[in-house]
This record gives C-alpha cells, structure tokens and sequence, in this order.
C-alpha cells in the first residue's frame, strides 16, 4: 500500500498552501460544463480555509505547451470553483514571478487565490528545477490534490513534493484507497470489466489484470478481436486483425494465472451503428456476415449477473457496447443498474474509472452508486496498467 501523508496532519495555520488542483474541466463558451472534478476539490480548499491557510491553487488546463494561449487561461474556470467553495477566489495572471507574488503576499488566513495555467511555461512539463523552485518559494507547505494528473512527472505534479513538506489531499487520499482496495488488496473474488473500441490502446491494462483478477470480462468492440482471434466469424464487426496473436498470448496467459476470460456467448447486430436501426440478436458464432456486432446480447448479461454476484470487488473500464446509440446502451446499462444495486446493499466493493465509463454511468443515471468513480482519464489507465504513477510516488517518498 502507498503511505503518504493526509491533509490532517498538516499544521496549516496562517501557512500558505499550494494545492496542486486537476481543474482540467470541460468549458464551452466560457462556462464549465462539467463541475464534478471542482465539486470533488472543493473538501480540500474548504477544510484549509477553515483551518486559517491562505490556499493558492496550482493546475493546468489543456495543452498550451510552454506558450501563453488566451483560450486556454483558468480565469473562466473562477466562478465555478468560487461556487463549489463557497468562498472568493483572487486570480493571479501568471502562475510565478510579480503577479502571482503579489497575489500571494496580499492572501490572508482564510483566503483563497487560483494561479494562471501552469503549462503557460515550459518549465512546467519538463519538471525544471528553476521553475519548481520559483513555484516552491509560493508556498509553505504542498498538497497534491490532482490524481488524475499524477501520471505526469510535472513541476507541480512531482518536483514540488521535493522541495516542501507533501501531503496527499482529500480527494487524492479517497482515491488512492479506493483503487488499492479494488486491486492491490481487494477482497477475493475480483471481476473486472474492460470495454471499449481497440485492444491496442488497452493492452498493458489486459496483461496487467489477467494475473491479477479471477474473471476478465472483455466487452465492447474489442471482445471483436478476440472472438476473430478464436476463428470466430464476427461479420463486418470493428476487429483489430492483426492483433490476432495477441489476443491469443493474453488468453493463455489468463488461463496460466487461473483468470477466467468472459467473452460474448451472444450479441447484438446490426447493419449500421444508428438510432433505429433493425437490430438482431444471435449466438456469438451466428453473426451474418453483413453485420457488426454492437452489444453483448441477453444471455451475457446475465453471465455477467451471476458472475459479479459471485465476487467482492470490481473494476469497470470501457462500455460493453456502443452505448452512445440506443438501443445498444442497454446491456452497459443492465450491468451499471446491477454493480449499483449490489454496491449499495454492501456486498460489491466496485471502482469505476475512464470517460466512457464515467459518461455510462452518467447516463444510466447511477454513477452515485458505485462505491467509488474516478474522475481520472489517462492515470487511471496507467494505475490499471500496474504502473507507478510519478505524483503518488513523489507523495510516498516525502
Ligand atoms: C486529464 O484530463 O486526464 C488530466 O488533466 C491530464 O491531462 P493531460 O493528459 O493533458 O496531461
């Protein structure tokens, strides 16, 4: 298990905090359109700012690599984190040098200030010593706030744990107790599911959980590959053919580790991925060869049911079908309203993770219900992945 030190143990009394934030959100037109990884900070901000800090919040947003891009300013994002706070934020223009020291010097205890984008400069990205330390000279004491970020070994994400007294935040800490109850020590027997288009972008994720899980569920359009790799004639289905003997080492791997892969035994078809379409389901091995395969059919789902209600903890990365176009929700949804309802009554530890997901769950209306969702893209995977991820290990070492 990591250890790091938490925000409660932190005395931070009249002490200037910088709070490294992941206000990488979705904005249009000026406005924040998705505020969950605001709301899910804000516990941090509020707990410093009762405890009299002068919080001064680090992030990044986009990828203005090194130059100063106005669309990609963090001035927009002020009101929405001024909301979920309940609290004025002070902007500073520039994340180091005279403005943001003047924005600095002019916090008091309980007050709270957001810096300019990060990656405004180059410095950032490439963890450059001057610029960490120009960073540090801010602040008095670091909390890393942003696990979604923390497979970037940045300046702010894992220099400044260097150089000031480091604790994880409170997000960060639910977070990573989360994800080591649900792999490193979760409670036997484990399920998880790994969806979405292509094994290639999956790989290291799949190679990781087949020696680490009981059951595999591969879903969505990457069960295509390996159904194909298994001489199964899967029609006009998306398939990454030349994955084929990969595909195959991953299952024998599985079978070597005791994981036992749960493929489609049937699925839904179509002729087009579109609303309305005349869909047809069929045994997995009946797939006309005009057809693509869209969804998991009935009878895997309730494969699916039976399996999960057999294990402790699950794990769930991409969706089963192309749940953007109904009717091919309906299996990512059956499964997302079950894993809901056997978590809620306590018998499923289940972590969630991945935009899909996150957006699956969304829309079956029961992304509260999981026992914990990831807001976090690119670092959940790596986390899958089994690989230490640069920002949790900086915390570790501090
Ligand atoms: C994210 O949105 O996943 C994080 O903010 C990381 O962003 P990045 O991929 O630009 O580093």
């Amino acid at each position: 298990m990591t250890t790091f030190k938490t925000l409660g143990q932190a005395d931070v009394g009249g002490k200037r905090v910088l709070v490294r934030a992941d206000l990488n959100v979705p904005v249009k037109d000026g406005h924040v359109t998705d505020a969950t990884r605001i709301e899910r900070l804000a516990p941090t901000i509020t707990d410093l700012l009762l405890r009299g800090a002068k919080v001064i919040v680090l992030s990044h947003f986009d990828r203005p690599k090194g130059k100063r891009v106005p669309e990609m300013s963090l001035r927009p994002i002020v009101p929405a984190l001024a909301k979920a706070i309940g609290h004025d934020v002070v902007f500073a223009d520039d994340c180091i040098g005279p403005a943001a020291e003047a924005v600095v010097a002019s916090l008091k205890p309980g007050q709270c200030a957001l810096l300019e984008n990060l990656r405004y400069h180059a410095g950032e990205e490439a963890n450059d010593k001057d610029f960490t330390k120009a960073l540090a000279a801010l602040g008095d004491i670091y909390v890393n706030d942003a696990f979604s970020a923390a497979h970037r070994a940045h300046a702010s994400t894992e220099g400044l744990a260097h150089l000031l007294p480091a604790y994880a935040g409170r997000q960060m800490q639910a977070e990573l107790e989360a994800l080591t109850a649900a792999l490193e020590q979760p409670q036997k027997p484990v399920i998880a599911i790994v969806g979405g288009s292509k094994i290639s972008s999956k790989l290291d994720v799949l190679n990781n959980l087949v020696r680490k899980v009981d059951f595999l569920v591969i879903g969505g359009g990457m069960a295509n590959t390996f159904l194909n790799a298994q001489g199964i004639d899967i029609g006009k289905s998306l398939c990454e053919r030349d994955l084929a003997d990969t595909a195959r080492e991953i299952l024998a791997t599985a079978r070597e580790s005791g994981c036992e892969v749960l493929l489609p035994t049937d699925v839904v078809c179509a002729t087009a991925l579109k609303e309305g379409v005349e869909i047809h389901e069929r045994p997995v091995d009946m797939v006309p060869e005009d057809m693509m395969i869209l969804d998991v059919g009935p009878d895997t789902v309730q494969l699916l049911r039976d399996r999960i209600d057999a294990c402790k903890t699950l794990l769930w990365n991409g969706p089963l079908g192309a749940f953007e176009i109904k009717p091919f929700h309906k299996a990512t949804f059956e499964i997302a309203k079950h894993v809901a309802k056997v978590s809620k009554a306590g018998a499923l530890v289940s972590v969630a993770g991945g935009g899909d997901t996150v957006a699956a769950l969304n829309a079956a209306g029961v992304a509260d219900d999981l026992t914990y969702v990831s807001t976090a893209g690119g670092a959940f995977l790596e986390w899958m992945e089994g690989k230490e991820l640069p920002g949790v290990a900086a915390l570790s070492a501090a």
